[in-house]
């Protein structure tokens, strides 16, 4: 049964979450969400005399990448313990407070934006695509990125599969918009045009999550992430150690040497704010145009990071 999402509740959720998560998250993820850093940024055109908006930058990897390709960054983040984090594992470069749903930034102040693994975790996801197309100068370019499905992403299939065998998946948590709704590359490419974007591409981005243990999935989304930890968390006691055996069990088949290592790849997606000049008949593709959007609420349980 979809649920349907208070999105002051979730974002408050969410907000709380980070807040709490945020070194654990760089210690677990920080090597797996920087291996979308390259493809991101190409798919913007980043390099010098670009001015680039780094959204729901957390610890920074993004702004970084992009200010050594030599262009003029800004990271943002509605997280303060996140944008400390990240001043202090970059000092030099520029990071704000901010709301990706309500960026106090001027409108076509940037050429492009960029938002790594971000869009997932909104509450009004629409609402933010809005905000980078408003921010962005015409031709300039937005890219997101988002994790593949659970049937490709594989430390989310092992722990939801887990729960689901041992634990309950309807435990009450704050509905959020569904996790996995922007893995779907047609999905992406509808959303896009909608926001009022042109010339959508989706394209999937290999990568793979090395680990040093069979306990480390289990630790990573335990300690560092904010809508599975929540669901981990509601799970009763017992459930919960059946659950942790039984994630631990499915990472051995992924066992590589003396390292474990799960395929998680993710999926990026890029589109242009249109010049005055782009074509009205370009601004929707006959598939991809429908401004109709399934706005389903999920119950906010899935794969999370
Ligand atoms: C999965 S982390 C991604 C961090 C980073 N971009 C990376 O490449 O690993 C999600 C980030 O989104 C931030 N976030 C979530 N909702 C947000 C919002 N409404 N506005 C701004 N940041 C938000 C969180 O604080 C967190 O830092």
């Amino acid at each position: 049964m979809t649920q349907s999402v208070d999105p002051a509740v979730f974002k408050a959720f969410e907000h709380d979450g980070w807040q709490a998560v945020y070194a654990g998250y760089h210690d677990a993820f920080g090597d797996l969400t920087t291996q979308a850093v390259g493809p991101l940024l190409d798919a913007v055109g980043a390099g010098p005399g670009v001015r680039l908006l780094d959204v729901a930058t957390g610890p920074g990897y993004v702004a970084r990448a992009a200010a050594h390709r030599g262009a003029g960054v800004v990271g943002v983040d509605f997280s303060a313990a996140m944008v400390a984090f990240a001043r202090r594992l970059h000092p030099g470069l520029e990071f704000a407070e901010g709301d990706a749903e309500a960026l106090a930034l001027p409108d076509r102040s940037f050429d492009a934006v960029v938002m790594n693994f971000g869009l997932l975790h909104l509450a009004r996801p629409e609402q933010a695509l809005a905000e980078a197309c408003r921010v962005l100068r015409p031709g300039g370019r937005l890219a997101f990125t988002v994790w593949s499905k659970p049937e490709e992403a594989v430390g989310f299939r092992i722990v939801l599969r887990a729960v689901e065998a041992h634990g309950d998946l309807s435990v009450p948590l704050p509905p959020g918009p569904p996790f996995f709704r922007f893995s779907d590359p047609e999905e992406c490419r509808r959303t896009l045009l909608a926001a009022g974007f042109v010339d959508p591409r989706v394209a999937p981005i290999p990568q793979v999550w090395r680990l040093p243990s069979p306990d480390a999935l289990w630790e990573a989304i335990e300690g560092s992430t904010v809508r599975t930890r929540a669901l981990l968390r509601a799970q009763r006691p017992e459930a919960l150690a059946a659950i942790r055996a039984a994630v631990r069990a499915a990472v051995g088949a992924y066992q590589r040497g003396r390292a474990i290592e799960l395929p998680m790849p993710a999926v990026l997606a890029s589109a242009a704010k249109p010049t005055p000049h782009w074509p009205d008949s370009e601004r929707s593709s006959p598939r991809g145009g429908s401004r109709t959007l399934p706005g389903k609420a999920g119950t906010g349980k899935g794969g999370d990071a």
